[in-house]
């Protein structure tokens, strides 16, 4: 049989559902495709020692393929809410337990509801009445006082999750945007969720996939997920058992970074700042800081030139359109923003190849090309360049189409529709060797 090469297997995977096992259990914004995770670990990780780290865990998809395939593996992530998801879709619970509960919450939600019983538990931060329909007013703060209950960790992570995605759901928060933004007026007039209902629904979803996951998964492999930051990795292994890592290395990195600075991206604390509140993270200051902590989130002062001739030529240009802009915004200074993105990124690759076992390694970045002032910033390309210092050694790129992604660039101040969305439909996976 003649074997096919990356480059002519199908990478679309549109017939292939994103929402297996527990993968569906939370939205997230820009999250990987699952398939792309399960194709490089079957190809890289052959080792059933191999341990998989994900520096940009985000909701844990990486980790869950990584569980199946038999491989322990790491995630890293500075969203406390992307770490609970993460950390909920790689615990295996017995999903009779979980249907005993379920049922057990829905009696007595149902009761409370009925006799009038309130709870004042709902966030203080949020203006109820502004986001919520009546129904997940009253609700909302029935189901969680009975959640927050469950004395067991794993147990009521698995239902905070599930109440959070009702929280979303029962929302005037427009769905297809990670931003914090309402629906408007005549679509909110027509939207009347049942509370209960959508949250029985999540559950028995969730229940169901749980056992699936649970059936499949015939490893005692485990996931470890850390909240902490990629630009320092090696602080992150000390979390880690020592007997993990081999030699405090791990094996092979399967991940897809922010596509840029998170404010003028995606801003995955504005997704999370509401769902958070709602089921208490108690990591609140990390939970709020996300977006300004995240790659590229503090301008750099003073830098040395990044050693990439793409970055630098195209900063060149972006710098001259800023002049034209007079009137000073915190968006006036748009190539300082993109050069403390790859700036970040480069104290990460310099992390990675500290934190790999050398000549067993290999990595694989899912990342996308956006514009910023009309110039397209080849992330592929720079990535490329910046990692030849840190020896990896470039293996291909394989650009593929994304079909059904909820875009970042519908959120973004440049919004310029048709050349925009040509580029931020298709990701690159960029292959090395280490
Ligand atoms: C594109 S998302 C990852 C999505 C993930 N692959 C999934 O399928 O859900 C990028 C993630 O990087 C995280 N992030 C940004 N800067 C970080 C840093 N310095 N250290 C760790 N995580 C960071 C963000 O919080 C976000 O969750």
């Amino acid at each position: 049989m003649r074997l096919l090469t990356t480059k002519q297997i199908d990478w679309t995977f549109k017939t292939v559902s994103t929402g297996q096992f527990t993968h569906g259990f939370h939205q997230y914004p820009a999250r990987m495709h699952p398939e792309i995770a399960k194709r490089v670990i079957e190809k890289y990780a052959t080792d059933p020692k191999s341990v998989i780290l994900d520096p940009f865990m985000g909701s844990g998809g990486v980790l869950v393929e990584s569980m199946l395939h038999g491989n322990n593996s790491i995630g890293i992530d500075l969203n406390p809410f992307a770490v609970l998801i993460s950390k909920v879709k790689t615990t295996k619970i017995d999903s009779k337990k979980l249907q005993k509960i379920f049922e057990e919450i829905m009696n007595v939600s149902v009761n409370d509801y009925k006799n009038k019983t309130k709870f004042n538990n709902h966030p203080e931060k949020i203006d109820l009445a502004f986001w919520y329909p009546t129904d997940p007013i009253k609700k909302l703060p029935i189901l969680k006082h009975h959640i927050m209950k469950i004395k067991n960790n794993d147990l009521r992570n698995f239902f905070l999750i599930c109440f959070s995605l009702t929280v979303r759901r029962t929302s005037f928060q427009k769905n297809s945007v990670y931003k914090i933004y309402r629906m408007k007026p005549e679509v909110r007039t027509d939207f009347n969720p049942d509370t209960f209902k959508k949250f029985s629904e999540i559950c028995q979803k969730n229940i169901q996939n749980m056992d699936y996951f649970s059936s499949k998964m015939d490893s005692n492999a485990k996931a470890y997920t850390i909240l902490g930051d990629s630009r320092d990795i090696h602080n992150q292994f000390s979390k880690i058992p020592n007997e993990v890592l081999e030699n405090g290395k791990a094996h092979l990195v399967v991940t897809s970074p922010p596509y840029g600075d998170h404010g003028t991206t995606v801003a995955y604390g504005q997704f999370s700042k509401h769902l958070g509140l709602w089921i208490d993270l108690k990591e609140k200051d990390e939970l709020l800081s996300v977006d300004s902590k995240g790659l590229g989130g503090k301008k750099i002062i003073n830098h040395h030139t990044l050693d990439s001739d793409t970055l630098t030529t195209v900063l060149k240009k972006v710098k001259k359109k800023d002049l034209l802009y007079t009137k000073k915004t915190s968006l006036s200074n748009r190539a300082d923003d993109v050069f403390a993105f790859f700036y970040d990124l480069d104290l990460c690759l310099e992390q990675l190849s500290q934190s790999l076992k050398k000549g067993k390694s290999h990595l694989c970045f899912v990342v996308a090309n956006r514009t910023v002032r009309r110039e397209k910033i080849l992330t592929d390309k720079i990535l490329i360049e910046l990692s030849k210092k840190y020896d990896f050694k470039y293996l291909e790129t394989i650009h593929r189409d994304i079909v059904n992604k909820a875009m970042a660039v519908k959120n973004a101040p440049e919004n310029i529709s048709n050349y925009s969305n040509e580029t931020m439909n298709k990701e690159s996976i960029v292959l090395f060797k280490f």
